[in-house]
């Protein structure tokens, strides 16, 4: 039996019968669910097909009253409010709203803290609301294959388990607030070089095992109202007119009942196969299909509307795209309550959660002097200080956050200067006004704490001598639409609109004549580090949001230990990549690692990364025991052990469970199955249990198209990273 629309209905009002589609969510339709189906069709029934029209397209570019990323005017006679649509990657990105700037939501992803990402996903819904937006374009959750990828901060790592769970969790939260959530880009957007034309050819047992498989995650536990096609082609077809991600996988096979919406302008080459695919909104749009942004041609609008009348599109697709979205609005909860333009956004409300989300998402990467041997410098104690030098990344008034259209808006409050005239909004790196050197000060009242922007290396050496700690940040500006050339840290010649020195020489200058420097990174992607080994201590920070300062502070002087785990592996260079380099002009991107991306290429290759994926370090310490796994009735595998916080302070630990498939299933070496994170106070030990899933040991099989438990022996493995020393392993059979 085909999976499809109709099918779909009649699961609605019935039981949904399993046979054929393996994947459809609901056995008994709850009572919402059946009145937004009921009420949703009761306004399909009324309207006229310019109506329809209407509700499927965006007015362009520039046209939205609330100045967010796009708009589609309500339908004021059948009582259908008003669409207003805004990003909000990490903030809602309007001019002058004064959102919230919340951390990276790659920080985010270092977290490994799924109630943390239901916060954040609330809490820029509830500013979503607070501004009169209906839907926001979060939910970015595309792969780090390309670490350079300038879009990597706005995703969540390489790994297609975390992502999914996170970003299912960050969809709920949002859509708590009555506010419609974003699964975005759909599909095998990796990197931004030629985003708009790129092809990226990949074969099917990887996409579905890897890079479709954080959204089939994030769609089933987090129902999105909203997936976003993206601009890249998959396999020769633009993924906005792919029938068989958007029909057959998306709607078909997850039992995606939302809608599908264009990424911006360049997506769609073709109304009639874009809407038989499945696309079922077109944005921005026109209000007369002439010209959209960049003097591309818009689609749903006359050109929908003259398809569906000469037949090559029926009424019937035009008329799912337009149930979709109302049913989604009744099921979110906004046609019963749109919100209304013009309040005040909870400024408290919002730095409570993102001091909570940076405080959970620092990773602590290095905290001793392998050259001295010294011992651990972190967390620094305020009362033996008296001279603590600050330098760099102008920690003097805040933290770096990302660019585009997954960051805050650049011009708008931004206590940096840039050093450029701004040409494109991607040039110059935001800020938030959170000053680590003010907190560092605040912390540390009896130390004389002087800062030097670093400029100077001579002169920020000189100060740093005799300081009992130095303290660099150091930053690393990516953004949407462009690729990172190196995955150093930038210095004028590689972003010369935020940085005025060389960064690395900067910290080779300092470290030379002080050994207890640490540095702080804010940074959108992993950072290679050849001057690793001569400083003392390294907290990855990512882009740390509008209370970074303080987080970052908080942890240097240990009023938070850290718990974060890195959700992508760093190399130790570029040479380490699966993709040597990427290609401004070959528009075929070959996947030809296969299944070996992230962690997964690494352990293949036997390659040492700098820091591996799962991997952070505590001011605890933890011990994993007696390791037990059983099986239920459901066929789930609990994965039994104890834990004990062995350290004199309490922490969180992230306890990973991988899997080794058996050897005849051609799988790389391990895959991340399942997490858990708590906290232990000091000396405490706990028995945890962490249920795997069948799901999530099974691979696709292209032949049979379903997912097949290969049978054999599978060795379970727990630590607290990808590469931990003291892994326990366990053997299970299938
Ligand atoms: C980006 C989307 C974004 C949209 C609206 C596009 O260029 O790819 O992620 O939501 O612009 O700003």
């Amino acid at each position: 039996m085909q999976c499809n629309f109709l099918s779909f209905l009649l699961a609605i009002f019935a039981v949904a019968s399993a046979a054929g589609c393996g994947n459809q969510r609901a056995e008994v339709v709850p009572v919402a669910e059946h009145d937004a189906q009921t009420r949703a069709l009761g306004l399909l029934k009324m309207m006229t097909l310019d109506e329809k029209i209407q509700l499927v397209h965006g007015v362009g570019n520039g046209a939205s009253p609330l100045e967010g990323a796009a708009f589609i005017p309500g339908i004021k006679r059948l009582g259908i409010p008003d669409i207003n649509i805004a990003d909000s990657s990490t903030s809602v990105r309007v001019a002058n709203a004064n959102a919230t700037i919340m951390p990276s939501t790659l920080a985010l992803a270092a977290s490994w803290d799924p109630e943390l990402a239901h916060e954040y996903g609330a809490a820029i819904g509830r500013e979503l609301r607070t501004l009169g937006f209906v839907e926001g374009l979060g939910g970015g959750i595309n792969l780090s294959r390309e670490p350079r990828g300038g879009r990597t901060f706005e995703y969540m790592g390489e790994d297609p388990v975390l992502a999914g769970h996170m970003v299912a969790q960050r969809t709920l939260g949002t859509q708590e607030q009555k506010v419609i959530a974003t699964l975005k880009h759909y599909a095998l957007n990796n990197q931004e070089t030629n985003r708009f034309v790129s092809n990226s050819i990949v074969d099917e047992r990887t996409m579905r095992q890897l890079y479709l498989l954080g959204f089939e995650i994030a769609v089933k536990e987090g129902r999105p109202g909203n997936v976003m096609c993206a601009y890249n082609l998959v396999n020769g077809v633009k993924a906005c007119e792919s029938a068989y991600l958007l029909q057959t996988v998306l709607k078909d096979e997850w039992g995606f009942d939302g809608f599908v919406q264009s990424d911006w302008s360049y997506a769609v080459r073709n109304t009639v196969r874009a809407a038989n695919a499945g696309l079922d909104e077109e944005q921005p749009g026109s209000l007369n299909d002439s010209v959209g942004a960049g003097g591309e041609p818009t689609h749903f609008n006359q050109r929908l509307k003259a398809a569906v009348e000469s037949g090559t599109v029926s009424m019937s697709r035009l008329d799912d795209m337009v149930l979709r979205k109302l049913r989604t609005m009744f099921r979110v909860g906004i046609m019963d309550a749109p919100p209304k333009p013009g309040g005040r956004i909870d400024k408290d409300a919002g730095h409570a959660v993102a001091k909570k989300v940076a405080a959970g998402s620092i990773v602590l990467l290095k905290n001793n002097n392998q050259e001295t041997a010294a011992r651990a410098i972190l967390p620094l104690d305020a009362a033996l200080l008296k001279k603590i030098v600050v330098i760099g990344g102008h920690a003097d008034v805040g933290v770096m956050a990302g660019g585009g259209s997954g960051g805050p808006m650049a011009a708008v409050n931004n206590p940096v200067k840039c050093l450029l005239p701004e040409k494109m909004y991607t040039e110059c790196a935001p800020f938030s006004a959170s000053s680590p050197f003010a907190e560092i000060r605040a912390k540390a009242k009896s130390a004389q704490v002087q800062y030097f922007d670093g400029k100077d290396s001579v002169v920020a050496a000189n100060a740093a001598a005799n300081a009992d700690v130095v303290i660099i940040f150091a930053t690393q500006f990516s953004g949407e639409a462009r690729d990172l050339a190196s995955l150093g840290l930038s210095d004028p010649s590689s972003d010369p609109a935020n940085q005025a020195f060389d960064q690395r020489a900067l910290i080779e200058a300092v470290a030379k004549k002080n050994a207890n420097t640490v540095i702080v990174l804010e940074h959108g992607t992993a950072v290679t580090m050849p001057w690793l080994p001569s400083v003392a201590a390294v907290l990855a920070s990512w882009y740390p949001g509008d209370q970074g300062g303080a987080a970052i502070a908080d942890i240097l002087f240990g009023d938070i230990n850290p718990s974060a785990k890195l959700p992508m592996t760093f190399p130790r260079s570029e040479a380490d990549l699966p993709q040597k380099y990427i290609s401004a002009t070959d528009l075929n991107v070959s996947y030809s690692e296969r299944l070996m991306v992230g962690y997964r290429w690494y352990d293949a290759q036997k390659i040492d990364p700098l820091f591996a994926f799962g991997y952070g370090l505590s001011y605890t310490t933890f011990s994993y025991a007696d390791l037990h796994l059983s099986r239920t009735s459901t066929g789930n595998v609990k994965v039994n052990f104890t834990l004990t916080n062995t350290g004199a302070r309490a922490g969180s630990e992230v306890m990973q469970v991988y899997a080794a498939l058996p050897a005849n299933a051609g799988e790389p070496p391990q895959r991340l199955l399942a997490w858990k994170k708590v906290q232990l106070a000091p000396g405490q030990k706990k028995n945890i249990e962490i249920d795997v899933a069948p799901e999530r040991l099974k691979v696709w099989n292209t032949a049979e198209k379903q997912w097949t438990l290969p049978k054999g022996a599978y060795e379970f493995r727990l630590g607290n990273s990808s590469r931990d020393a003291n892994v326990l392993r366990a053997a299970q059979a299938f």
